[in-house]
């Protein structure tokens, strides 16, 4: 795991911005794999500003969604349909057509589901997987527990989950219990990951996924598994990594390492 740790919030996303641009730059037919949450935002923001004023183009990109609340339809103002197309669609060239998520209004989940992880194998698979971590460990919705080998499914989302994300709805009740997730061995299969990790709320889960064991109770530790995984930290979010020096060594103030 390649582990790059910048000193705010602010130079994490700008490096991570890079690494988005640069893949795109490389390969304009790229299939990139999105996520949601706070942690997203200001890079959407970044990438869409380099849209604005530096001709960076998404126009041959394909993307799919991690995942989506069962029940909302894409309208819904709380649904990831609506954030991707607030936050990022909207703002970029993308084509639609090839902006994929989960249909959480499906009449059928697990159908759904299914379809959703055929689609991504139809389009060659994911070329970059950005992923955020739960405060639990999660990514996308592959709450501890969660099979390491999981494909596109339905999960139910634990309390912690549901707290975090209820300041979005009006209130805990109203927070749905159900996403479509795709899975852990889903993830995995991207040909690189990139997750990023701000503040201090996310320390304790950063530690886990990076120097505790693999396991499912913390599903983003599967990422030790994988070849090609990039973790973006700012300073709060590495404060409880025991080999921090070692990372700053190889990466000094999270930039690329001699070898790269
Ligand atoms: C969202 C997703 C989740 C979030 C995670 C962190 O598509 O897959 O795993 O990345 O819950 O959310 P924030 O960034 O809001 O802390």
């Amino acid at each position: 795991m390649k582990v790059l740790i910048l000193p705010d919030e602010g130079a994490a996303i700008l490096r991570a911005a890079d690494i988005v641009a640069r893949t795109v730059a490389a390969q304009p037919k790229a299939v990139l794999g999105l996520a949601t949450g706070g942690t997203m935002l200001p890079l959407y923001e970044e990438l869409a500003r380099r849209h604005r004023e530096e001709g960076l183009s998404f126009a041959g990109v394909t993307s799919f969604n991690l995942d989506e609340y069962i029940g909302l339809a894409p309208d819904h103002p709380c649904s990831y349909h609506h954030y991707m197309e607030k936050a990022f669609f909207s703002h970029v060239d993308i084509d639609r057509a090839r902006a994929h998520l989960p249909k959480g209004d499906a009449p059928d989940p697990q159908a759904a589901s299914e379809a959703y992880e055929a689609l991504i194998a139809d389009a060659g698979g994911i070329d970059l997987q950005l992923l955020g971590i739960g405060q639990n460990g999660h990514i996308g919705f592959n709450e501890p527990t969660a099979s390491l080998g999981s494909r596109t499914r339905i999960k139910t989302l634990t309390q912690s989950t549901r707290r975090a994300n209820q300041r979005y709805f009006a209130s805990f009740e109203d927070t749905p219990q159900y996403a479509i997730t795709t899975g852990v061995a889903t993830i995995l299969e991207s040909r690189k990951c990139l997750l990023i990790a701000t503040g201090a709320a996310k320390a304790r889960a950063v530690r886990q996924m990076v120097e505790g064991p693999v396991s499912a109770v913390c599903p983003a530790s599967a990422l030790q598994l994988h070849a090609r995984a990039t973790v973006v930290l700012d300073e709060e979010a590495a404060a409880e990594l025991t080999l921090r020096d070692y990372y700053e060594t190889v990466h000094p103030r999270g930039q690329d390492s001699v070898f790269d």
